[in-house]
């Protein structure tokens, strides 16, 4: 079995961006395990403001900056929603799973837990993040709220995420700043087990896209579960061409990785 990681830079990020992913993946120093190995590049991501988390991360439509973030090994997960003002909210859900007695920690509550756990305050605010308000009020004002809605969603990309196996061990990482336009408090399927992430002992996955809808289908567990019944190619593509809307996958099984999506999804993969 070969030491590999795949990430992705989110459903909606043109293959333009590869390269940009393949640097990450190559300035990674290799150590640890298969978790450590998930979350440096999300962690990259997260502080590169290209990428809709952590810093870059889209903005609610009342202006704040709420993200999610989650990370899954066999047996073990933890998961931020709806955090504000970290830097990396990916460590945070490491935290929640490593040094908690809980799985989610949601809202106020999220953000004080990271404050506790030595995360200090930062601003993840970025001229993007500004203009899609300015854009998204002049929207209101002109009263093209539904067409604004769809350009919109068109236009950002979506959530970061990593899959690994590491010396026969699974892990996957997500972080996301969620999709414009969205409601304070908004959750999609990122933070939520099954949906956006699922790890165990045959594989890790992450997933991308409008978060409604792949919560809905439980997408992540389902594609995880079917492991080993046919080809990951096969299984992951099945379940992603069943969406009208945007959706995109990273798996990783004992023998096989793939990355696929219905619309561009920059992606790349490094064995170490
Ligand atoms: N897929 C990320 C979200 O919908 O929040």
């Amino acid at each position: 079995m070969e030491n590999i990681v795949v990430i992705h830079g989110g459903a909606g990020s043109p293959s333009s961006l590869n390269s940009v992913l393949k640097e990450i993946l190559s300035n990674i120093i290799y150590n640890g395990t298969a978790l450590d190995m998930a979350i440096k590049p999300v962690v990259a991501m997260e502080n590169n403001s290209i990428f809709n988390a952590g810093t870059g991360s889209v903005p609610r439509i009342d202006g704040s900056i709420q993200m999610d973030a989650a990370v899954m090994i066999e047996n073990g997960f933890g998961s931020v929603i709806c955090i504000e003002n970290v830097s990396n909210p990916v460590l945070v859900a490491r935290d929640v799973m490593e040094k908690s007695p809980h799985i989610m920690i949601s809202g106020d509550g999220a953000t004080e837990f990271a404050r506790k756990m030595g995360h200090e305050y930062y601003n993840p605010e970025t001229e993007k993040s500004k203009n899609m308000m300015i854009k998204f009020k002049e929207s209101l004002k002109n009263n093209t709220i539904p067409e604004k809605f769809q350009f919109m969603f068109k236009s950002s990309e979506d959530t970061v995420g990593a899959v690994s196996r590491i010396n026969g061990k699974f892990a996957a990482a997500v972080s996301t700043g969620g999709s414009f336009p969205m409601l304070r408090g908004r959750v999609g399927d990122s933070p939520v087990i099954g949906a956006g992430i699922f790890a165990g002992n045959k594989g890790a996955v992450v997933a991308t896209g409008i978060g409604e809808e792949i919560a809905k289908s439980l997408l992540s567990y389902r594609i995880y579960e079917a492991i080993g019944t046919e080809k990951l190619s096969d299984i992951v593509k099945k379940e992603v061409n069943k969406f009208k809307v945007s959706a995109g996958i990273i798996a990783i099984s004992e023998e096989e990785q793939f990355a696929y999506s219905n619309t561009d999804m920059a992606y790349s993969m490094q064995q170490y």
